[in-house]
C-alpha cells in the first residue's frame, strides 16, 4: 500500500459488491480519512462485464480474468463477493500466498474452509476478515473476537437466517400458510429462487459454525451440527404455540456444556417474553450469554446490499489500518483446538408435540403411560379440537434427555389410539 492509496480488487459485483461500491462512492472522503488512505476500487472481476451494475464504473475497471487482480502487485486488498466454494477458495488462497489481505462475506467458504484460509493467511503474514459472513450488517465477528474477550461465553443463540424468520413471522402475524409465506419471501427478494439451503437450516448451520468457533474458541466441523429445517412447521403449531405463550423460531444454538459443545439448528418454541421472540420479519439477532457481561443481544438486518456492504467496508477500513500500523500479530483462530461436539441424543430439552388420536376414553392415559414408562414427565396436555372421531392433542414435556424422549415417541407411535404425530419441536427455556 502506498502512503496515500489502498488499491482494492473486487471479486464479484452482484448484490453485496454493488452495495460496497455504492458505500465507497457515497462516503469517499470520510472513509479515506478513517482508513488513513484513499480507498480505490482498482479492478472488478465479473462473469459478464456488459451487465448493468448498481454503480457506474469505467468499463476498463471490469475484467473476467481473475489473474489480472490476483497477480497485480499494486493491489493490496482482495474483496471476495462471488459466493460459493470454487473458484472463490482458490482465488483467496492465491491472494493470501501473494501476501494480500482479504475480505470476504462468504459464509459457506468460511464455515467449510475457514481454518485452511486462516492458516494460509498466517503463513504469509496476511489477513482475512469475514465480518459480513454472519448476520449481514450486524457486528458479530469483531464483538465475539474482541469486545467480549473478557468473558467465558456460555451460550450463543441466533436467529441468523432472514428467509426462515420472514416466513415464520408471516405465518404468525398474517396466518399465511408455509407455501404462501415462502412465495411472498421470494417476491420481496428475501428468499432465493432455490431456497433449500435456507429452509433446511443449512445456511444457519454454516453461520453457527463461524460464530460458535469464536465464542467457544474451537474448530468446528459443520457436519457435527445437528440441523432441522422449518418445513414441518404448520399454521396450527404457530397458533397453538402462541396460545401457550411461545413464538416458533428457527434457532441456531451453541452451548458449552461440561461434556462438550452442543450445536444445533432447529425450529424452537421461544417464550414470548424472551428477546428473541420479538425478532420479526427478515431481521436477525444473536443473543449471547457471557459469565461477566451477562446477556447481550445483537440485532439488525442480516442481509441486503447496503447492510452487508456496511460490514464489508468496515473490514476494508480495518484491513487498511492494520496494513498501515504494520502490526503483524498472529491470527487467533489458528490456535483453536478441534471441538468435541455432543450428539443431539445426549442433550436435554423440553418438547412440544402435536398429534391426532382416536377421540375415545383412555387416550390421555395411554399417552401418560407411554411417557411415564420412559420417565418423561408432562408439563401440559390439552385436547385442542375433535372432528369425525379424531382428537387433536398438544402436549409439552418437562426437561428430558433426547434419547429418552425418542424412546417414548416410539412407544407413542406404536399406540393403536394414536393416528398421526404431526409435529415435534424443542422448547427454549
Ligand atoms: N446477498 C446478501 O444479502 C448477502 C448477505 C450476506 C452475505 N452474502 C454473501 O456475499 C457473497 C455475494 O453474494 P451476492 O448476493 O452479492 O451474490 P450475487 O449477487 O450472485 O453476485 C455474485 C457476483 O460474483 C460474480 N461471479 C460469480 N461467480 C463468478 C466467477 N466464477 N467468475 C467471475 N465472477 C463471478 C458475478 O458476476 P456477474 O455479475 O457477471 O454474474 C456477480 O457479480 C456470497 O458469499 C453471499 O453468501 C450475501
Amino acid at each position: 500500500m502506498s502512503e496515500q492509496k489502498l488499491k482494492i480488487g473486487l471479486l464479484g459485483m452482484g448484490t453485496v459488491g454493488g452495495g460496497v461500491a455504492a458505500i465507497l462512492e457515497r462516503h469517499r472522503e470520510a472513509l479515506s480519512e478513517k482508513a488513513g488512505a484513499e480507498l480505490v476500487l482498482e479492478r472488478v472481476l465479473v462473469r459478464d462485464p456488459r451487465r448493468p451494475r448498481a454503480v457506474d464504473l469505467p468499463a476498463e475497471r471490469f475484467t473476467t480474468e481473475a489473474a489480472s487482480i490476483l497477480h497485480d502487485p499494486s493491489i493490496d486488498l482482495v474483496v471476495e463477493l462471488m459466493g460459493g466454494i470454487e473458484p472463490a477458495r482458490s482465488y483467496i488462497l492465491e491472494a493470501l500466498r501473494r501476501g494480500k489481505y482479504v475480505v470476504t462475506a462468504n459464509k459457506d467458504l468460511m464455515a467449510r474452509h475457514g481454518t485452511e484460509l486462516l492458516e494460509e493467511a498466517q503463513r504469509h503474514r496476511a489477513r482475512i476478515y469475514y465480518e459480513a459472513s454472519v448476520g449481514g450488517g450486524i457486528p458479530l465477528i469483531r464483538p465475539l473476537k474482541h469486545c467480549l474477550a473478557a468473558n467465558r461465553i456460555e451460550k450463543v443463540i441466533g436467529i441468523i437466517n432472514g428467509t426462515t424468520n420472514y416466513i415464520l413471522t408471516r405465518m404468525a402475524l398474517e396466518g399465511s400458510s408455509f407455501q404462501e409465506a415462502l412465495a411472498e419471501a421470494q417476491a420481496r427478494g428475501f428468499a432465493e429462487a432455490d431456497p433449500a439451503n435456507d429452509l433446511e437450516g443449512r445456511d444457519a448451520a454454516y453461520k453457527l459454525a463461524i460464530i460458535a468457533a469464536l465464542a467457544f474458541r474451537r474448530r468446528i466441523a459443520v457436519e457435527d451440527i445437528y440441523v432441522e429445517g422449518i418445513a414441518g412447521v404448520a399454521a396450527e403449531d404457530i397458533r397453538y404455540a402462541r396460545e401457550l405463550g411461545y413464538a416458533i423460531k428457527l434457532l441456531a444454538v451453541g452451548e458449552e456444556l461440561l461434556q462438550g459443545l452442543a450445536l444445533r439448528v432447529h425450529p424452537t418454541l421461544v417464550p414470548a417474553t424472551h428477546p428473541l421472540a420479538s425478532v420479526l420479519h427478515e431481521f436477525n439477532a444473536v443473543y449471547v450469554v457471557g459469565d461477566a457481561v451477562g446477556e447481550v443481544m445483537f440485532y439488525g438486518r442480516g442481509a441486503g446490499a447496503m447492510p452487508t456492504g456496511s460490514a464489508v467496508v468496515a473490514d476494508i477500513i480495518d484491513a487498511a489500518r492494520t496494513m498501515r500500523s504494520r502490526i503483524k500479530d498472529g491470527i487467533m483462530e489458528t490456535t483453536f483446538a478441534p471441538a468435541s461436539v455432543l450428539p443431539v441424543s445426549r442433550l436435554v430439552s423440553r418438547f412440544y408435540l402435536r398429534l391426532q388420536a382416536q377421540d375415545r376414553p383412555g387416550v390421555f392415559a395411554a399417552l401418560a403411560t407411554a411417557f411415564g414408562e420412559e420417565q418423561v414427565s408432562l408439563d401440559m396436555i390439552i385436547q385442542k379440537r375433535s372432528e369425525a372421531g379424531t382428537a387433536e392433542i398438544v402436549l409439552v414435556t418437562h426437561d428430558v434427555i433426547e434419547e429418552r424422549f425418542n424412546r417414548a415417541m416410539q412407544r407413542i407411535e406404536a399406540c393403536e389410539a394414536i393416528e398421526t404425530v404431526n409435529s415435534v419441536f424443542r422448547v427454549l427455556e
